[in-house]
């Protein structure tokens, strides 16, 4: 019964919580490395909320300061690693990505992602763009959507686009996949029957447990998560949430979690990228 009373008690926190003030989320600007970010905006009329932040601006003082210096924060290990990689010959045919590319090329890239991908028919993710350069033009063995080397080249190549305004696609083909996407977010699932909703729009600002619940944004992903030691795709976050409502998570790179990023991404346009962030 040990489960259901951790279930219980994240409703039991909810239900408390809903009957004091929406707790403003922290006043600070986010200022790093020199260059203010935008971590709060005035919500565009068709979106539904009133009102857009960033995660990092319910997070405490000292795990937001980890963030404003890239000398303090601990994503930028990973980022040393894939300036190495990125210089690294792998796969048959005998190349790097430096074969092929500058770094400063990605600039933008983050910012518009997930996007439209006409050969494959579907969205495609930054994970999935690089392991196709990987197979297709390297012929090397693709990474593991959570492998070291992945979760460090996706830091390395979303922090060219720091700063930049998130920004997606939403209409032509990718319109349905948003829908699919905006669908998955309302849906009640799990043991606890529960949306991301629920949590992310009808109560963030409240406190669930001893945690800040934010809007469930992800312009700073990956990650840096001081409770994983380390840094974690967008998939991974929603697949804990969802395990924490007991569902059964989708898996990553599946239709279902490209939909939901593509809808999550469109209801933060606006938000800087802030990758690599660092979460507790
Ligand atoms: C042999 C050349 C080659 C190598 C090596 C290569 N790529 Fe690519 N890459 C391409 C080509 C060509 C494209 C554009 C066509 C496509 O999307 O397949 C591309 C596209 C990309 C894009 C999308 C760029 C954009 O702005 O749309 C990213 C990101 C990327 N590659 C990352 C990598 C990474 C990371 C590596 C190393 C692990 C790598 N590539 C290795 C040839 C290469
Ligand atoms: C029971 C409440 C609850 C539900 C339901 C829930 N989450 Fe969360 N989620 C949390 C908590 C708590 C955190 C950590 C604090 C925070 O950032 O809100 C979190 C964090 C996140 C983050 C990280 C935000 C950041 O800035 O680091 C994302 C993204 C996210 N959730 C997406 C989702 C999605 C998508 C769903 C639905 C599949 C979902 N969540 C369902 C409670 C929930």
């Amino acid at each position: 019964m040990k489960k259901l009373g951790g279930a219980l008690s994240i409703v039991l926190a909810l239900s408390l919580s809903n009957s004091v003030a929406f707790a403003e989320p922290d006043e600070n600007t986010l200022v790093v490395e020199g260059e203010t970010l935008v971590t709060d905006l005035e919500a565009p009329e068709d979106s539904p909320l009133d009102h857009i932040y960033s995660g990092w601006r319910f997070r405490s003082p000292e795990t937001q300061s980890l963030q404003t210096d890239d000398f303090e924060n601990p994503a930028f290990a990973a980022v040393e690693n894939a300036i190495a990689e990125f210089e690294t010959v792998d796969g048959d045919a005998g190349k790097s990505c430096a074969s092929c590319h500058s770094i400063g090329d990605f600039e933008g890239l983050r910012a518009s992602l997930p996007r439209w991908n006409e050969k494959l028919g579907k969205p495609e993710t930054l994970e999935m763009i690089i392991n196709r350069s990987r197979t297709e033009h390297m012929q090397a063995e693709p990474w593991k959507w959570e492998a070291p080397e992945m979760l460090a080249m996706t830091s390395y190549i979303g922090l060219q686009s720091r700063g930049q305004p998130v920004d997606v696609q939403t209409d032509g083909p990718m319109e349905e996949w948003a829908k699919k996407g905006e669908e998955l977010y309302y849906a009640k699932v799990g043991q606890l029957n529960m949306s991301c909703s629920q949590c992310h729009e009808d109560n963030y600002g409240n406190m669930i447990r001893a945690d800040h619940l934010s809007q469930g944004q992800i312009n700073g992903f990956p990650v840096y998560r001081l409770k994983w030691g380390g840094l974690g795709s967008i998939h991974r976050r929603f697949s804990g949430c969802m395990k924490n409502i007991r569902a059964e998570p989708y898996k990553h790179g599946s239709d279902e979690f490209i939909a939901l990023e593509l809808y999550v991404a469109s209801r933060g346009e606006g938000l800087s990228v802030e990758t690599p962030a660092v979460r507790n």
